[in-house]
């Protein structure tokens, strides 16, 4: 049971010239030379249908690069029932076994794969060749990693007291029935994660990603079957939200489900879930991380470098997609002219376009309808007079969804935009007097409908105690002197309360934990 910890993933940095520079560059190039015809996979085998949907990048909306199988309810059928046949063999496993098959995966993807999937990444989701390698290739693998040494540490966990003729065991059953891994763009390494970390724990699944990911979610199938999953234990289908849900929350055998999207969904399905409770054999496991509105507050003590850092990587990286991205900064009067031209500046200087010019530091946002709410947003803040454009606001659209990243400073701390998620390029300043630090401490608790990331960037450390404790339920992963992106699995457990979740912290026991249901034995000797 003693696991070594293991290291987190080095990242690589594609700097120019690099060896894996070249061989990403390579990959793109065959990505986009040849246009597959992506399959589920339910049961071990390829599933194609009539219904093909085409798959074009974001920031290339002229090609096509692949297309997959649309499939419908009798999918998601076939997928239970793939899932269910695979059960007995697989739970009966040792769990060594399960942990060699996803710690091996984690090797392809550290080794042969690292190119395709960053690749896979880049042109499906439109992640620059940096935030591809820190999600498809390093968060993914220590997960999967991770996973393995969280998993013994929870079968170590034995009753303390076993008096004289007696013993006593605490044995973690896989749950009874299947799972349900419903997953985001934004993240391939959570896409990956959600379906392998019930896995790992004996658990057999349906996985429906987002479509919007299917073109890296098929790498990460392709990898766990060459790892040498037994068929059937994870099943990945394209249906729609009703077809799947349909079939899955009405289901005697539904037993969980792993969700990462937004807030509307996931209650939706919670509301599904707890009119069809009678239907099941056990209360299902419900674990999901949903929506954000991510803040960062800036103190006049704080260091200006530090906070222009914090405020435009956590903002912009990935344009703004990351659950995790600040898209509310609170800043003290004193201290915004200077910080407001540091920003201006910087921000000046970043190039946006398609990914595959590794230059663009910025590249589309996910689809049209994301495109179309962001625009919105931006064309209200510009009609608004009490609001201000200081940078960015342009648009366009022709050849991919491309948006500047956009800064607005309001005079009303409630404006709708720091207050509703918008999930892109896209961040909302209130400017507040130096002397209102109290209040505006208890403005951002009472504006965090969500409570997933938030920072405070401050050089006085009662200040930073004050922060800390006063925003307690406003973030489940709080940061100080720092972006409020960029949790690494191992260091950072990820994961909030309040709108933003169940808070089940994804890379950590915690997690892991929702995926078995104890039994305790006592033998008497
Ligand atoms: N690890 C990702 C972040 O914290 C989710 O941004």
């Amino acid at each position: 049971f003693n696991i070594p910890t293991p290291v987190n993933e080095p990242v690589l940095s594609y700097a120019p010239g690099s060896r894996e520079r070249s061989l990403l560059k390579e990959a793109i190039t065959a990505a986009y030379s040849s246009r597959i015809d992506i399959p589920m996979y339910i049961g071990g085998k390829e599933i194609r249908t009539d219904k093909k949907v085409e798959i074009r990048p974001p920031h290339n909306l002229q090609h096509v690069v692949a297309t997959y199988s649309q499939g419908d309810k009798s999918h998601v059928q076939l997928a239970i029932d793939a899932a269910l046949s695979a059960k007995e063999s697989w739970e009966a496993l040792a769990w060594e076994q399960r942990a060699a098959i996803f710690l091996k995966a984690a090797d392809l993807i550290a080794g042969p794969y690292r190119y395709k999937i960053n690749a896979a990444t880049m042109i499906g989701q439109s992640k620059n060749a940096y935030q591809a390698e820190i999600d498809s290739a390093c968060e993914l693998i220590d997960f999967l990693r991770f996973n393995v040494k969280y998993m013994a540490e929870i079968y170590a966990q034995q009753p303390p007291v076993s008096p004289s003729g007696s013993w006593n065991r605490l044995e973690q059953r896989p749950l009874e029935g299947f799972v349900f891994a419903l997953t985001p763009f934004n993240f391939t390494a959570i896409s990956g994660n959600l379906p392998a970390s019930a896995a790992l724990m004996g658990n057999v699944v349906v996985w429906k990603p987002s479509n919007a990911q299917i073109y890296a979610a098929r790498v990460i199938m392709e990898v766990f079957m060459e790892a040498g999953l037994p068929a059937g234990v994870i099943n990945l289908v394209y249906v729609s939200g009703p077809d799947a849900g349909e079939v899955i929350f009405n289901h005697p055998d539904f037993s969980g489900i792993h969700f990462t999207g937004s807030t509307s969904v996931f209650q939706d399905i919670w509301r599904t879930i707890g009119n069809n409770i009678h239907k099941y054999k056990s209360y299902p496991r419900i674990v999901g991380e949903t929506g954000g509105k991510d803040y960062i507050l800036v103190h006049q003590s704080a260091d200006l470098k530090v906070a222009n850092t914090a405020i435009i990587r956590g903002a912009f990286e990935y344009q703004g997609q990351k659950c995790s991205a600040a898209s509310r900064v609170y800043i003290a009067k004193s201290i915004w002219p200077e910080l407001k031209e540091m920003m201006q500046t910087e921000l000046s200087t970043f190039k946006i376009g398609p990914v595959e010019d590794f230059s663009n530091f910025i590249n589309a946002v996910i689809d049209e309808k994301s495109f179309e709410k962001l625009t919105k947003a931006i064309d209200a803040a510009k009609a608004d007079s009490n609001v201000e454009v200081i940078a960015g606001g342009n648009y366009d659209k022709s050849k991919g969804y491309f948006i500047e990243p956009t800064v607005v400073v309001t005079k009303d701390p409630n404006y709708v935009t720091m207050c509703e998620e918008l999930f892109g390029p896209f961040l909302t300043i209130y400017i507040y007097d130096d002397n209102e630090f109290d209040t505006i401490l208890s403005t951002i608790d009472k504006t965090s409908i969500y409570a997933l990331t938030g920072a405070v960037i401050a050089n006085d450390r009662y200040i930073i105690e004050k922060a800390t404790y006063a925003l307690r339920n406003s973030a489940g992963n709080f940061y100080i002197n720092d972006k409020c992106t960029g949790a690494v699995v191992g260091q950072q457990p990820f994961g909030g309360a309040r709108g933003s979740g169940t808070n089940d912290k994804a890379g950590s026991m915690i997690n892991l934990l929702r995926w078995v249901s104890p039994r305790t034995i006592k033998e008497t000797l």
